[in-house]
């Protein structure tokens, strides 16, 4: 992989703080974005990914400051209503943030990966892109979209070696998802289901994506890679 900055998105906090962390301990140079601007272990700017003109603005401000390697489309909402009552607003809120806008980032940080001479793009997406989710429509069809994505633009643009995957969690503790982990009958029912024992940490997505970006794997583009425990494969 050539030399130059990783931006990771969605880097305030959970998988995306994770990801800068394991990132940066590997001496990539890394630069964090969030709605705020806070990345609490290294350096953060201000971008709402929902915002095209911000992602455009904030991806050439970044570019004019070096060259760029890899992009970490993290930023991501979960939101959960029941299908016969889904308001079209918020299932617009979630496929704006979690696949409209892993597409409008990919798009635009494309011709500085091909100037620099290739990088690598990874998607979060999730397992329950296979998964049928009672009241996640939205998010199940939003992470479907991601791994589509994964496939198409890893085809379009392998010759360029641009290479791009789609890294799909389980259940992860963070801020997304705490209260709800942290009932008695959820966690139960996580022991039961999980065949490792439990949710993962944020720290083995970062691993992962550390792994990924450090070894020479010039083969692998295109994939979804289930990180989940089995869960998604545990019938
Ligand atoms: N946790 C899980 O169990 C799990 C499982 C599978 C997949 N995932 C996926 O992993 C990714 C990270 O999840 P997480 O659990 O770490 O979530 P989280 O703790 O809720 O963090 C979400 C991150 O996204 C950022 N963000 C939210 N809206 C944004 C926007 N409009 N523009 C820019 N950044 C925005 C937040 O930053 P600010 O609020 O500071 O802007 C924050 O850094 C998501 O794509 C999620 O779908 C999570």
């Amino acid at each position: 992989m050539p030399d130059g900055q990783i931006i990771v998105t969605g880097a305030s906090r959970g998988i995306g703080a994770a990801i800068v962390s394991e990132l940066t301990a590997r001496d990539y140079k890394v630069v964090g974005l969030s709605r705020s601007g806070d990345v609490p272990s290294g350096q953060g700017i201000a971008c709402d990914m929902t915002n095209e003109t911000a992602v455009c603005e904030t991806l050439a401000k970044i570019a004019s400051k070096g060259a760029i390697a890899g992009l970490i489309n993290n930023a991501g909402l979960h939101l959960s209503s029941p299908s016969a009552g889904l308001d079209t607003d918020e299932y617009e809120k979630v496929m704006g943030l979690n696949a409209t806008s892993v597409m409008v980032a990919a798009r635009e940080v494309y011709p500085f990966l091909r100037d620099n001479g290739g990088g690598l793009i990874v998607n979060i997406g999730s397992f329950f892109d296979k998964l049928g989710v009672a009241e996640n429509l939205a998010y199940c069809a939003s992470k479907a979209a991601v791994g589509a994505m994964t496939r198409c633009l890893a085809v379009e643009w392998a010759g360029d070696d641009i290479r791009v995957l789609n890294i799909a969690p389980g259940y992860i503790e963070t801020d997304l998802n705490r209260d709800y982990l942290a009932k008695p009958q959820i966690n139960a029912w996580m022991k039961k289901n999980i065949p490792t024992g439990g949710p993962g940490a944020p720290e083995q997505v970062a691993r992962l994506i550390g792994a990924v970006m450090s070894e020479d794997l010039s083969f692998l583009t295109g994939e979804t890679i289930y990180l989940d425990g089995g869960q998604g494969m545990n019938l």
